[in-house]
C-alpha cells in the first residue's frame, strides 16, 4: 500500500513538473514571438537593440501621449523592483483587464498602453503560461519612474477579444491564426498604430524597431 503510495505521488509529482515546463515553453512562446512584450518591456543599447541579459526589466521605450507619460515598469521577479511578489490572478487581472493589485506600485491606478482590450481574449490556459513564464525568468533589479497620467485610461472594445476565444476553437487552424493574428499580434501593432496617429505621441525610441 505504501509504496503504492509513493508511486502515485511520484507519478502526480512528476506530471505536475512535465505540465510546469510545458506551461513555461507555451509561455516563451507567447510572450516573445507572439506579443513581444520585450518591445515595450526591454531596455535598449544605444542602437536600439534589445539588451537580452536585462530582458523584461523595464525601461524598453518611452510613452507621451496626451494621457499618459511613462516607461514599461520591470515585469520579471524580482520582489522589490519587478513583479515578484504579485499573485498569479493578479498578473492574468493585469494582462486582461488593465488592473494592478493592491500591493503594487500605484494600487488602484488602471495601467495604460498594454492592449487589455485585446489580451482579454486570451484562453485561461494561455494566461497560466504567460504568468508561468514570467516567473521564470532571471529576476533583475531596475526601478523605473512612475507615469504620469493626465487623463483617465481608455478602454476601446474589440468584437474578437469581446467574443472571446475557446480552446475547441483553437482546433480549427483559421480560428487559431485569428487568435494568434489577430488577438494577440494585432494588440501590439494596433496599439502602437493609436499611438502613432495621435500627433506627437511618441518619443522616437517608440518607433525605433
Ligand atoms: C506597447 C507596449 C507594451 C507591450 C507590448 C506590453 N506592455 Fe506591459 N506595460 C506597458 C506599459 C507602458 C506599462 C505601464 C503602465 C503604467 O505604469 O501605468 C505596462 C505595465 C505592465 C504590467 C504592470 C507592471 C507594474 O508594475 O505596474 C505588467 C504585469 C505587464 N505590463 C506585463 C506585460 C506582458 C506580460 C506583456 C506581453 C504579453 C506586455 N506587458 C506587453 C507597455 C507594454
Amino acid at each position: 500500500m505504501i509504496r503504492w503510495m509513493l508511486v502515485m505521488a511520484s507519478t502526480l509529482a512528476c506530471a505536475t513538473t512535465v505540465s510546469a515546463q510545458t506551461d513555461v515553453v507555451r509561455g516563451n512562446y507567447l510572450v516573445n514571438p507572439v506579443m513581444a512584450c520585450g518591445n515595450c518591456h526591454t531596455p535598449k543599447d544605444a542602437n536600439g537593440a534589445a539588451i537580452e541579459e536585462r530582458a523584461l526589466s523595464g525601461g524598453g521605450v518611452s510613452f507621451t501621449i496626451p494621457p499618459f507619460s511613462g516607461t514599461p515598469p520591470n515585469i520579471t521577479p524580482d520582489p522589490e523592483t519587478g513583479i515578484g511578489n504579485w499573485s498569479d490572478e493578479a498578473i492574468k487581472r493585469a494582462l486582461t483587464h488593465g488592473e494592478r493589485p493592491s500591493n503594487a506600485r500605484l494600487p488602484g491606478v488602471p495601467l495604460a498602453v498594454m492592449g487589455a482590450s485585446f489580451f482579454k481574449a486570451l484562453l485561461p490556459e494561455d494566461q497560466t503560461a504567460i504568468v508561468a513564464y514570467l516567473r521564470s525568468v532571471k529576476p533583475i533589479r531596475n526601478a523605473v519612474p512612475d507615469p504620469v497620467y493626465r487623463l483617465p485610461v481608455r478602454h476601446d472594445s474589440y468584437p474578437e477579444a469581446d467574443a472571446g476565444y475557446t480552446a475547441e476553437m483553437m482546433r480549427d487552424p483559421i480560428k487559431r491564426g485569428s487568435y494568434l493574428g489577430s488577438g494577440l499580434i494585432k494588440s501590439t501593432i494596433q496599439e502602437r498604430q493609436r499611438d502613432r496617429q495621435t500627433p506627437s505621441s511618441c518619443v522616437p525610441t517608440c518607433h525605433s524597431e
